[in-house]
């Protein structure tokens, strides 16, 4: 199962259009894929260093979720007031979009699968 979602990720559209994107700004550096580091920094406080707690009551844990859910899920929160049509999942909350809003798709990608690789 992880190796069919690491196979769809790294095929997956999400990495591909970050590589790109990557590569044309010339800005990708190494803590753009640091998940661990970017995870610790901005986002363990709420959701636990193992990402094993719950921030409010009816949100579950996120460790060891679908890494490619992760990764839409954050963007949803992260362009929600943007009205991005082509998106399926729309999420609205204030904290979840201050703790996004300056996270680059690259680091997105990096930040999912680090949770997901968690347990
Ligand atoms: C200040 C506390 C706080 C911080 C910091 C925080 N979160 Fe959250 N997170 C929340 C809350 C509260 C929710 C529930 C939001 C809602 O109602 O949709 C949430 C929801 C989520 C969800 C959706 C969970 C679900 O069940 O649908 C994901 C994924 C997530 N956060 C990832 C992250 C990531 C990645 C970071 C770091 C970049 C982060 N969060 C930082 C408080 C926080």
């Amino acid at each position: 199962m992880k190796s069919i979602i690491a196979a769809l990720l790294a095929s997956g559209s999400l990495v591909a259009a970050d590589a790109v994107q990557a590569n044309n700004s010339g800005t990708f550096s190494a803590k753009d894929i640091d998940g661990a580091a970017i995870y610790k920094q901005q986002c363990s406080l709420c959701h636990g260093e193992k990402a094993e707690k719950s921030p409010e009551s009816g949100v579950a844990p996120l460790a060891g979720r679908d890494a490619t859910v992760l990764a839409l899920t954050i963007r949803a929160y992260r362009d929600q007031d943007k009205g991005v049509g082509t998106y399926t999942m729309h999420k609205s909350s204030e904290i979840m979009k201050n703790e996004t809003v300056k996270l680059s798709d690259m680091q997105i990608s990096a930040l999912a699968k680090y949770i997901s690789g968690l347990k």
